[in-house]
């Protein structure tokens, strides 16, 4: 089942390090969209599914092999996209994903070092057909990202896996992330996400106010 005009909805992705305001701005481009009468779907990763949600905390939690971690992933990749992705697309709602595979190529292939060809692999196998129509890369450097991190995390010290690396694993996860921007930047839009948020949001709104995948 398609939208009245009979298309598959859009794919949209947020991604960027902990900090760079994925979270701050997903509400600005589902507002626009829904301004536009589009039938919208929120979800992010890891997570997106019950099955998914309890991957997370695992992978948040546990301590791993990068290869474990990795399969982790893409095991609550899998069943995201058969429960929630695929099917909202087909039905013609437009899909905002907190983090997709983009991340798994950053933080597992960039920040924990695993062969960018197994993230690949599996990038193949997991969904060969379906790319996101966008990615929005919010980018900033570390120590910012880890400032407002700390600012927003004052009331719950506690620090998952990732948020306990130093600033070196962030430098190599945003390294992946722009190199990827630079591979193919049809698909991913890097914003400057150092900016203050009014400035960044200004320029998300035009940018989605414009765009036509
Ligand atoms: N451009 C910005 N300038 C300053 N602070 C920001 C900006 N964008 C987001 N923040 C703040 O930084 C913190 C982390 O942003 P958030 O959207 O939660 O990031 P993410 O979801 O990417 O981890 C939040 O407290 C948010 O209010
Ligand atoms: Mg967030």
């Amino acid at each position: 089942m398609n939208d009245a005009t009979g298309q598959r909805g859009r794919f949209i992705t947020f991604e960027g390090i902990d900090g760079a305001g994925k979270s701050t701005h997903i509400d600005a481009v589902a507002e626009v969209l829904g301004a536009r009468g589009v039938a919208l779907a929120l979800t992010r990763e890891p997570g997106g599914t019950p099955f998914g949600e309890a991957l997370r905390e695992v992978v948040l939690s546990q301590a791993m092999t990068p290869e474990a971690e990795t399969l982790l992933l893409f095991a609550a990749r899998a069943e995201h996209l058969a429960q929630v992705i695929r099917p909202a697309l087909a039905a013609g709602r437009w899909v905002l994903c907190d983090r997709f595979t983009d991340a798994t190529f950053a933080y597992q292939a960039g920040g924990r070092r695993m062969d960018e060809q197994r993230v690949a692999q599996l990038e193949a196998w997991v969904h060969p057909d379906l790319q996101p129509d966008l990615t929005i890369l919010f980018d900033v450097a570390p120590d910012v990202a880890a400032k407002r991190v700390a600012h927003r995390g004052e009331n719950s010290p506690d620090l998952d896996r990732f948020e306990v690396e130093p600033a070196a694993f962030f430098e190599a996860v945003r390294a992946m992330y722009l190199k990827r921007a630079a591979a193919d930047p049809a698909r991913i839009l890097v914003i400057d996400s150092q900016r203050a948020p009014e400035v960044v949001h200004g320029q998300l709104v035009e940018f989605m106010r414009r765009w036509n995948a």
